[in-house]
This record gives C-alpha cells, sequence and structure tokens, in this order.
C-alpha cells in the first residue's frame, strides 16, 4: 500500500456534528491518516454548525485562512460539510471559490464517491440536499468503527427534529425526527464494544422520542434496557432529553438499568411561561419542575445540565428574572447560556429581536454569574467522595495526569499511568476548581 493521504476535520457544533465527524475519519481510514496540524492536511473538511451567531460569517472567514493552504497546491482538497453546508449550498461555493466539495449532513454516507468524482473531475462537487434523503445505510456500523483506542464514543439514534421550537434552525437543516432501528444500534453499540470502549453516549435532539416513527412499538425505555445488555459496554448516557416528551417509563429506565449514569441534560430554554409559551417548547414551568423532581426522587445523585436562552424577542426583566428563579430552584449543576440570535427561515426571526444587544450580554453576564457559583457547589460538594472514573486521555494540563469522569459527568484529572487509559477506577476527590475535579485513585482491595 502507498504512502497514506492526510486529514484533518474541524468540527463545530453538537455531538451529532462530532459523531459525524468520526464517521467521515473512520470510512475514510484505509487512505487517510489523521494530522492535527490542518496545514499538513491533503483533505481538510470543515463540519459546521447554524444555531447560533452569524454561522454564515464565520464559515467564511475560516475559509479565507484555509485559502492560501488550498492555493499551495492543486491536489488538496477542501470541503465543507454540515448545516451551514446545508443551508448555504450554492451560496457558499459562490463565496468561497477555494472550496472543493460542498455536502449537507445527509451526504456523510457518500463522502468516499465523494472525493473520488472529484479526483476524477476537478471542478467543484456540490453534494445532494435533501434533509429528507436520510437512508439507513449511511448508519450502518464501519469495519473501523473505535479503532482509534477511543473508550467512550457516541452513537446516533435518531436525526432530526419534529419540534420546531419557533427560534431553532435545526429541523431545517437536518430534518423531521428518524429514529434508527433499534438492531442497528446495537450492532454498532456491541462493535464499540469490540474495539474497547467502554461508554457510550446515544444522541438525539429529542432522546425521549426516540422510536415513535418506528413499527414493533419501542421506545427510549426499551432502547435504553437493551443497549444495557451489551456486556462490553458500562456505562450509557444519552443527550438530549426533552422535558414535554420524557416520559415516566423514560425515568423508571434510567432509575433502573444500572449502567445508565446519573446524569441527565435536560435544556429549559427559559423560567418564563410567557417566554416558553412563545419559544413553542411544549411544556411549562410547572411541568419542568416535576419532571426535575421525579428525576431526583427516583435517581439518587442525579446531575442536570441544561440550556438556557437570554434575550429572545419580547422578553422583559421580569420574564428574566423567572429565569434565574428557575435556574436557583433547579441547582444545576451545568448550565450552558446563550443570547438569542435570529436563525433566518424560523418563526422568531420574523418578530422585533427587541431586547437591546447590551442588555442581552447583561442578564446573560447575570445568569452565568449565578450559575458559576452553583457549578462551583456542586463541585465542592464532590470533595471527599470516592466515586468511579473511566480514564479517557492524559489530562490537558498536569504531566501524567490522566483525564477521567464520574458517572455524574464531572471531569477529574488524577495521577495515574496510561496502563489507565480505558480501565474504571476508585478515586476520592481531593479538590474541586470551576471546571473540574482533582482525585487520587484509592487501591482496591
Ligand atoms: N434539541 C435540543 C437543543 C439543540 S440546539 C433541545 O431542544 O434542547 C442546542 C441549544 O442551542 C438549544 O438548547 C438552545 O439553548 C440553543 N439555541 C438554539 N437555537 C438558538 C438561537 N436561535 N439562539 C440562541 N440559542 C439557540
Ligand atoms: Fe431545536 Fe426545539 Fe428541536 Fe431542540 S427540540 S432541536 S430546540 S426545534
Ligand atoms: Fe449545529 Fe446542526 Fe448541531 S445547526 S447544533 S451542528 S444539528
Amino acid at each position: 500500500m502507498g504512502k497514506k493521504k492526510r486529514i484533518h476535520i474541524i468540527t463545530h457544533g453538537c455531538q451529532m456534528n462530532m459523531y459525524d465527524s468520526v464517521r467521515m475519519r473512520e470510512m475514510l481510514a484505509a487512505e487517510y491518516a489523521w494530522v492535527d496540524d490542518p496545514e499538513k492536511a491533503d483533505l481538510v473538511i470543515l463540519n459546521t454548525c447554524s444555531v447560533r451567531e452569524k454561522p454564515e460569517k464565520k464559515v467564511l472567514a475560516e475559509l479565507g485562512r484555509l485559502r492560501r493552504w488550498r492555493k499551495a497546491d492543486s491536489r488538496r482538497v477542501l470541503a465543507v460539510s454540515g448545516c451551514v453546508a446545508q443551508q448555504m449550498k450554492a451560496t457558499l461555493i459562490e463565496k468561497a471559490p477555494q472550496v472543493d466539495l460542498v455536502m449537507g449532513p445527509d451526504n456523510v454516507k457518500d463522502l468516499p464517491a465523494l472525493l473520488s468524482e472529484l479526483a476524477e473531475n476537478r471542478g467543484l462537487v456540490a453534494a445532494r440536499f435533501d434533509p429528507e434523503g436520510f437512508r439507513l445505510k449511511e448508519l450502518e456500523p464501519l469495519e473501523s468503527f473505535g479503532s482509534d483506542g477511543r473508550v467512550s464514543a457516541f452513537v446516533a439514534v435518531q436525526k432530526g427534529c419534529n419540534h420546531f421550537c419557533s427560534y431553532c434552525i435545526v429541523p431545517y437543516v437536518r430534518g423531521r425526527e428518524k429514529s434508527r432501528p433499534l438492531e442497528e444500534i446495537l450492532r454498532e453499540v456491541a462493535r464499540y464494544g469490540e474495539h474497547g470502549v467502554r461508554e457510550v453516549t446515544l444522541l438525539g435532539q429529542n432522546v425521549d422520542g426516540y422510536g415513535a416513527d418506528l413499527a414493533g412499538g419501542v421506545d427510549f425505555a426499551d432502547l435504553l434496557r437493551r443497549v444495557a445488555e451489551i456486556d462490553a459496554i458500562r456505562r450509557i448516557r444519552f443527550v438530549t432529553s426533552h422535558p414535554a416528551v420524557m416520559a415516566d417509563r423514560h425515568i423508571d429506565a434510567i432509575a433502573e438499568v444500572e449502567k445508565v449514569c446519573e446524569y441527565v441534560h435536560l435544556p429549559i430554554q427559559s423560567g418564563s411561561d410567557r417566554v416558553l409559551e412563545r419559544m413553542r417548547r411544549g411544556y411549562d414551568r410547572a411541568r419542568y419542575l416535576n419532571r426535575v423532581a421525579r428525576l431526583r426522587e427516583r435517581v439518587p445523585g442525579l446531575a442536570i445540565s441544561g440550556d438556557m436562552i437570554v434575550g429572545f424577542p419580547g422578553e422583559t426583566e421580569a420574564d428574566f428574572r423567572e429565569t434565574l428563579s428557575v435556574v436557583e430552584e433547579v441547582r444545576y449543576d451545568s448550565l450552558f447560556s446563550f443570547i438569542y440570535s435570529p436563525r433566518p427561515g424560523t418563526r422568531s426571526a420574523r418578530w422585533e429581536d427587541d431586547v437591546p444587544k447590551q442588555e442581552k450580554h447583561e442578564r446573560l453576564q447575570r445568569l452565568q454569574e449565578l450559575q458559576k457559583k452553583l457549578t462551583r457547589d456542586s463541585n465542592e460538594a464532590e470533595r471527599g467522595s470516592v466515586q468511579e472514573v473511566l480514564f479517557e486521555h492524559a489530562a490537558k494540563k498536569g504531566a501524567g495526569d490522566l483525564s477521567g469522569r464520574t458517572r455524574r459527568n464531572k471531569i477529574v484529572n488524577v495521577p495515574a499511568g496510561d496502563e489507565w487509559l480505558g480501565r474504571f477506577a476508585p478515586v476520592r476527590i481531593v479538590a474541586a476548581h470551576q471546571n473540574s475535579l482533582r482525585g487520587e485513585r484509592v487501591d482496591e482491595s
């Protein structure tokens, strides 16, 4: 075999994109080796996200930075994938002529064919863009899955979204909700297990809706129970949960299946019923708090994270205070908060974006200050406890440390040799920081 070409993928956005990037890399693994520096690659793929803030501008700026690299050698290939590519399609080609290939999320499976097409005919290739053109073939387990030594892997269980929250672009760029057949998911998870993966995160924009579109009456609870039957997998996570769709049956499965970790990402988006209504979220504050209460009652020690939007059209200071109060009430372990950004084509983009920019930033800051304290409290509370950690990779800082996560999804850095990678160990938490914990291995005896 000749020398392999080199690939680099830049990934933005949600776990769906991360999953797609892994698939692209693995589909091409026979021909391309990974390089960390895009400048050294023969193929660079920019996998884009359009969910917030001027994505188009950002993508064009990033492509501008890759222009010199692309122009330096005519054999190089610059590809754009993901949700911005899906949305911009042909305009992207007009605005960034250095791009060779533009493809939507549903073209991931076609990547090898698109690259050969490109090699044969050095013109630009724009792939088919059809958010409904989801074919099951794209998600079949690949031979090389897990071959890169990963111990924790994402597995898509669903694509798209039916919710059409008034602010959100996702249903437009990813199409309607479609569940993957259970057997296919199980095969993929089992294959990962054979390759050393010990933890899987099941991905969907609304995992609680899993199975609704499948014949055979399986739901999210069945999914959790069936994945848990795969011996090699010792931890199961899932994201994202939806407060309106999360049924008691799902909570029961989270509580009863030992392998399912004590961590739920349950976005609320606003604490104000008036705002939630206009966001078309399909629940009110009381329903949200009811789900949290039930989860906490059934799953002792549950960690909860959420998403919040500030500065939604029409959001008053009083509405925003409801947001602060719900955060205090839930006491999130962590919270992702965003400034509202109108997305073209969505319902709320037609409404006046009337909260002044300055005000939006101030609200975001107030919210983040509150959460900073709650996160800190949540981390402090771990101190002194002994927790099971799965060691995933070398720590970013601290030579000789490995980084892993607890079942509650807290990052812990621990002095440990590489032989611990991919293994579980009980760890005593000795220090709590803002974004991570520090621990020491406790001898198993
Ligand atoms: N399916 C998930 C969310 C996916 S998008 C859910 O319903 O919770 C991830 C997060 O981006 C959302 O939870 C929301 O907080 C944020 N977001 C989405 N659209 C946005 C917009 N137009 N402006 C600002 N934040 C947005
Ligand atoms: Fe977007 Fe709402 Fe679907 Fe989440 S549930 S992806 S916020 S439309
Ligand atoms: Fe972004 Fe597309 Fe995910 S818009 S959040 S990458 S579904």
